[in-house]
């Protein structure tokens, strides 16, 4: 759930009706609909929450790196789930680097971030018809992956040009390579 649409409130009116059903778990991104993906969280409308409810609350919203995280732990010292969505697309490393504490990439990353995306392009290959559906999805999620590459914006670029399905897996083959 977000805070609200129009405000960061109306998530209060809506937490006692929950609370009425066996809902094990919310996991509240901390911003109203109406911001769509712009400006900050809103942690102390999320606050309020945590303050307003006895439903277990998971905290979702722009973790995207380990620092951020501990930031959020200090902030909510009463949460113990955490939603990362971005952050875990633009870096798959981070959920175990969170785990483990610590912000070094392990030394076969290269073949770990290739086994991540050969299984999302095989699932998408699968889910989705037509090549068009899946370039187009899997130049989104570059957008994303490029950030972990020394030169995003290259990166980018090429999987762009890449218009088809040989030229695309042949681009990721050369980029993983490249490292
Ligand atoms: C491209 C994209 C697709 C998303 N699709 C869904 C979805 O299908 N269901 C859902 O509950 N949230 C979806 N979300 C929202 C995320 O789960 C998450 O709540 C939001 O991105 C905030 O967390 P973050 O700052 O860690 O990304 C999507 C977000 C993005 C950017």
């Amino acid at each position: 759930m977000r805070l609200g649409y129009e405000t960061p409130e109306e998530i209060l009116n809506v937490l006692p009706l929950i609370e009425k059903y066996p809902v094990k778990n919310i996991a509240i991104h901390a911003r109203i609909g109406k911001q769509l993906y712009n400006g900050g969280v809103n942690l102390d409308g999320f606050q309020q929450c945590v303050d307003n409810t006895k439903l277990k609350l998971y905290y979702n919203g722009d973790i995207t790196s380990v620092a951020q995280f501990h930031k959020m732990q200090e902030r909510f010292p009463t949460i113990d789930h955490w939603m990362i969505g971005r952050g875990l697309i633009a870096d798959p490393f981070l959920p175990s680097m969170i785990k483990n504490n610590s912000s070094e990439y392990p030394s076969n990353k290269m073949e770990l971030f290739s086994d991540f995306h050969d299984t999302l392009y095989a699932g998408y290959s699968e889910s989705l018809s037509g090549a068009t559906h899946i370039l187009l999805k899997m130049h989104h999620l570059w957008e994303y992956f490029s950030v972990i590459f020394s030169n995003p914006h290259k990166v980018h670029k090429k999987i762009k040009k890449a218009k088809s399905i040989r030229n695309y897996e042949q681009a990721v083959r050369e980029i993983v390579k490249e490292g």
